[in-house]
């Protein structure tokens, strides 16, 4: 039997955010809550892990009390307790499983495991209804992917990044031009004051693959700096910046367009930390205006890592009956197929 009536308190510990949400009848936002800690983790230039973990045991309760009250719920009222299984940080999900199955045991309610991009992915179901098939282009600090869906709760990899993932090599060309973590807002920020002046390659890799590749593209931006410094030549930053963007932006946009075409899908959806680049956003938005494609870009807030998105995806598993157990542990490298 399929249940769509559903009250999902859902957890996301596997990176830097700690945060809890509650999602009524699989589309309805009840609560929202995010903890983040990059002000914790800016001084490093990037998340260590071990502080990740520790801020996550201070703060999980006091989100998951938060959200409840939020809502105005008790943990009486939810059907289900979701959380994101994998992939992310080993000691950082465990925090987010561990609370989940205690919860879910106490209170008797069925726990749930989430591949955590299926809730970068469903994100966007909170803000609009989806209609298959449909192409996700997903986009964050530990993922570049191209996934097709043929119906809800079915994911097919059809490209992925070789080495480095898009928000990844954002971060690391931003700390090179000592701009501060996350780098990605400041480049992009940067990258609209400046003219895309410095010739940066754009992997393409072979004619029939959509799989992408982003650390040639870092490694040239480092060679361009270190050149300059050679030679006492000044680099701009803004120019730099903006010619990074424009790299990054024609590899994604050009393989995104060609996977829409060739699967004929009905929407575009962008997930994941870097779909709020600005840079991005427009040029998806020119390219599909006028596509026959629908293109859906959630808000800011539900872009970046937030427990809305693990209970939006969570409800589907709730409805098929597909629930984790006491044994469910976090998992670093969960393939997206396991939510199949
Ligand atoms: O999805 P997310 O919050 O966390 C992961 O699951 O990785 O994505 C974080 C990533 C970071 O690399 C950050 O620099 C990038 O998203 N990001 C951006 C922008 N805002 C966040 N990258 C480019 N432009 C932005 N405006
Ligand atoms: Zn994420």
């Amino acid at each position: 039997m399929e249940r769509t009536d559903s009250i999902i308190l859902a957890i996301e510990t596997s990176c830097d955010e700690t945060a809890a949400a509650i999602v009524k009848n699989e589309t309805e936002l009840l609560s929202n809550v995010v903890a983040s800690q990059i002000e914790s983790h800016k001084r490093f230039g990037g998340v260590v892990p071990e502080i990740a973990s520790r801020h996550h045991v201070e703060q999980i309760t006091l989100v998951i009390e938060e959200a409840l009250k939020k809502a105005n719920l008790s943990m009486e009222d939810m059907d289900a307790v979701a959380v994101t299984e994998g992939p992310g940080l080993v000691g950082a999900l465990l925090v987010g499983v561990n609370a989940a199955k205690a919860l879910a045991f106490a209170h008797g309610k069925p726990v749930i495991g989430v591949h955590h991009i299926a809730g970068h992915i469903y994100a966007n179901r909170l803000i609009h209804e989806m209609k298959f098939p449909l192409l996700s282009l997903v986009v964050s600090g530990g993922h570049t992917e191209l996934i097709l869906m043929k119906e809800h709760g079915h994911f097919e990899v059809i490209g992925e990044t070789r080495d480095d993932a898009a928000g990844e090599a954002y971060d690391k060309v931003a700390r090179m031009l000592e701009l501060p973590y996350p780098g990605g807002p400041h480049i992009d920020r940067l990258a609209h004051e400046g003219t895309p002046t410095y010739p940066l390659p754009r992997a393409m890799l072979d004619e029939d693959s959509y799989d992408f590749s982003f650390s040639g593209l870092k490694s040239a931006v480092i060679n361009t700096i270190h050149n300059a410094k050679q030679k006492n030549e000044e680099i701009i930053k803004a120019d730099l910046a903006a010619s990074f963007q424009q790299s990054v932006i024609d590899v994604l946009v050009t393989k995104t367009k060609k996977a829409v075409n060739q699967f004929g899908v009905k929407q575009l959806l962008v997930a994941g930390g870097v779909a709020a680049n600005k840079g991005l956003r427009t040029e998806l938005e020119k390219v599909f205006q006028h596509s026959g494609v629908e293109l859906i870009i959630p808000p800011l807030s539900l872009c970046t890592d937030n427990a809305a998105m693990i209970a939006a995806a969570g409800a589907i598993l709730y409805r098929k009956g597909k629930y984790g157990t006491m044994a469910m542990n976090g998992q670093p490298g969960l393939p997206i197929e396991i939510m199949n």
